[in-house]
């Protein structure tokens, strides 16, 4: 997917129902799974030619890899993740990467797998999360983050093509599960075939149903043994094999996102610095990993830019594709369940820590609404064009402009989504230390705090916002300081009927205690961390002019209460995350860029062993941070990548020295 091309959610597949059931693509006329027994044909062909229940038991690595091509129905993921389920301890983790090119709507998943009871209780954690029809790549984490699915909603080849481009081997095992290849060859290509060996582990098995010479012959190029051996039920023959040989990549794109160390897989502790969002996120994301975490911090939890009382979750919606619109929608459709799952925890109460209630964005511009009326047609889950009434009624206050509504969106208390993660079992937190810094000796990270604190690592990652600039040699991030403020509301009779979100120049959110927190200004150019009276003034007059002469203010201007913060931005908007290059050493890798831009150099980044970097997430730390901390995570041990590689490129560190490097050009 390229920058500017139209925006345009997944098309969902037209399904036909045969005898019992069966899904039935009208678009490629074939069956999604057998008619006699589904669940017997999928264990025979995918579970059992990888011969996953002895490969379970016998793993010896934290994370067993399955990559999949037509993702459909989602049975052979349920079945996987059934038998994965049973399996005894000690067992590896599962990460399962599946593409699809047309995602079924989650009324036809819910209607292919019903009924299955042995099934039930899986597919009902499948469907809390099933993501949404937006193209591109999609992590849920199941089973209490043990599972981790990746639905790529694209067609197979960029999915194999993209998680071939990291000369990584990620796979165990392959499920090759087109429709038949005389009426789906996009599946079956020999460039398909060998991306798939690209990004295979020494070894890694497939299995399929099919055995057409030409898929047979695309594997053995590639460099599978293959297997032919009796098909299903009446069917006479299909294959099954393993990689013999590894091949290669041949990637042309110049890898200066990617890490030239690879050892930290084996990595059992860690120092995250800050307890801001950032911060927690990515302690728990390297917990969830069995990662032991010290947080540190100068200052309290949610001292700096997360103390605020609402912040919003949404994203804004655009015409076209560009970086900055696709991290943000992947962003949101990430952290939006990860939030809901949050209130599973007792502790944790919709109305004081949160609620995603929704969120209405108004907007003046009349061709983006246009436009997104068309391409939403029927994915109202995504969101929805509403006009000033509709957006009036379902927020309960009267708005004087159209725009759409996100249900994904809602507001949140970043202080407790913090203090969530960073209470749960194996994260500790050593806060008030002073200011903390960070030396290489010895060949590990000493991290020492001016008050407290004092220890030595092999990972850090830094998450201390646009102070993150004062470790070590990092002066060179262009970070910016963009001070902001909200303001609270105490609640008016016609304004507690405020049900969602509205998002307008600035937002308010439905009430909390009694107020709504109503933001939010920017300032760029201001040092001080102070509240104003005239930012008071500009956050309420921007709400007057958004909604109806019928909701009076007047009466709430006096005696303001608010907030103010810092946020830490970059010049791109897109935050900052991953492992952090060492000057000196990659402007010297990279410096024939200078001359020619387009040249490839082999060449991965220099980076500084074990550091790792998350920042720069202006006002969308609540939408960033938690796929942020996952990328980082992932990153670190070895895992594919939850987002594609133009995201990767779009966020790293690095980006800000390549573009010094191009121009340069003499
Ligand atoms: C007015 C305002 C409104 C906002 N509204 C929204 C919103 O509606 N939605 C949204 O998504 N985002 C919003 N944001 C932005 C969001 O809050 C930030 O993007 C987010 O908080 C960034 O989190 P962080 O963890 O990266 O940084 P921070 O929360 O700033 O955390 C950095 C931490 O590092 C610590 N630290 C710094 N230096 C050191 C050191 N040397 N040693 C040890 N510790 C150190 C600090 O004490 C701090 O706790 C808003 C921000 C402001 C200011
Ligand atoms: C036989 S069905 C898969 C059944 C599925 N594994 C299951 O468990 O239900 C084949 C799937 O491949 C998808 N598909 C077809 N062409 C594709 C392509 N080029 N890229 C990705 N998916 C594709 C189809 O939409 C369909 O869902």
């Amino acid at each position: 997917m390229l920058d500017n091309q139209p925006w345009k959610p997944a098309h969902h597949p037209t399904i036909s129902w045969k005898t019992n059931n069966i899904p039935y693509s009208e678009e490629n006329r074939d069956i999604y799974y057998s008619n006699s027994n589904g669940i017997d044909e999928s264990n025979y062909y995918f579970i059992n030619s990888n011969d996953l229940h002895k490969r379970f038991k016998t793993h010896t690595e934290e994370r067993f890899c399955i990559g999949e091509l037509g993702f459909g129905s989602g049975l052979n993921f349920l079945l996987t993740w059934l038998m994965w389920s049973n399996a005894p301890y000690p067992k590896p983790k599962l990460s399962y990467c599946a593409a699809e090119l047309n995602p079924m709507s989650l009324e036809d998943l819910k209607k292919a797998n019903n009924k299955w009871p042995q099934l039930s209780h899986l597919l009902a954690e499948l469907i809390e999360k099933y993501p949404v029809a937006i193209k591109g790549q999609h992590r849920i984490l199941l089973n209490e983050g043990n599972v981790h699915l990746d639905l790529w909603w694209c067609p197979a080849d960029i999915m194999c093509d993209d998680l071939s481009s990291y000369d990584r081997s990620y796979f165990d095992a392959w499920y090759l599960d087109g429709f038949a290849p005389r009426l789906n060859p996009s599946m079956w290509s020999s460039k398909l075939i060998a991306s798939i060996a690209k990004c295979s582990k020494p070894s890694a098995t497939f299995g399929t149903f099919t055995s057409s010479g030409d898929v047979r012959r695309a594997l053995e190029q590639a460099g599978f043994e293959v297997i032919k051996q009796k098909g299903f039920a009446k069917k006479r023959n299909c294959l099954k094999g393993r990689l013999l040989i590894s091949s290669t990549n041949h990637s042309k794109i110049t890898p200066w996102d990617i890490s030239t160390n690879t050892n930290e897989k084996s990595i059992k502790h860690a120092v995250v610095i800050g307890a801001g969002l950032s911060g927690a996120h990515i302690a728990a994301a390297l917990n969830r990993r069995g990662i032991e975490v010290d947080v540190v911090d100068s200052d309290k939890i949610a001292a700096g830019g997360s103390g605020n009382n609402q912040a919003i979750l949404y994203a804004r919606l655009s015409t076209k594709h560009s970086l900055l619109t696709d991290f943000s929608l992947q962003a949101l459709i990430f952290s939006s369940s990860m939030y809901s799952e949050m209130f599973f925890d007792p502790t944790f109460r919709r109305g004081e820590d949160g609620d995603l209630c929704g969120a209405f964005v108004g907007s003046e511009d009349t061709e983006l609404l246009a436009y997104l009326k068309d391409a939403l047609g029927k994915h109202p889950e995504i969101a929805e064009v509403l006009d000033h009434k509709e957006a009036s009624n379902r927020l309960g206050i009267e708005v004087v402009k159209n725009g759409y509504w996100l249900s994904a969106s809602g507001w949140m208390h970043p202080p407790s989504i913090c203090k969530n993660l960073l209470e749960r079992p194996g994260i500790n937190s050593t806060l008030d230390c002073g200011k903390v810094t960070v030396r290489r000796q010895g060949g590990v990270w000493i991290v020492k705090g001016e008050k407290k604190f004092e220890c030595q690592t092999n990972l850090v990652v830094l998450a201390a916002g646009d102070a993150c600039k004062n470790f070590l040699d990092l002066n060179w991030l262009p970070l910016r300081t963009n001070i902001g403020q909200t303001t609270q509301l105490r609640s008016s009779n016609d304004l507690s009927q405020l049900k969602a979100v509205f998002c307008h120049d600035g937002y308010i959110a439905p009430t909390r205690f009694g107020e709504h927190c109503i933001g939010s200004t920017y300032h760029l150019h201001k040092k001080n961390v102070i509240l104003r009276n005239e930012d008071h003034l500009t956050n309420i007059e921007k709400l007057r002019s958004s909604i109806g002469k019928s909701h009076d203010l007047k009466i709430l201007e006096t005696d303001f209460d608010g907030w103010v913060g810092r946020r830490c931005t970059s010049p791109d908007y897109l935050p900052i995350v991953g492992p952090v290059p060492i000057l000196s050493k990659f402007n010297s890798v990279y410096s024939a860029l200078s001359k020619n831009a387009k040249l490839h150099v082999p060449e991965k980044a220099p980076t500084h062993p074990g550091l790792y970097i998350s920042t720069g997430h202006g006002s969308r730390g609540l939408t960033y941070s938690a796929i942020s901390a996952e990328i980082l995570a992932s990153n670190i041990s070895g895992e594919p990548p939850p987002v594609s590689r133009r995201l990767m490129r779009a966020i790293s560190p690095a980006r800000f020295l390549i573009r010094e490097i191009i121009k340069r050009r003499s």
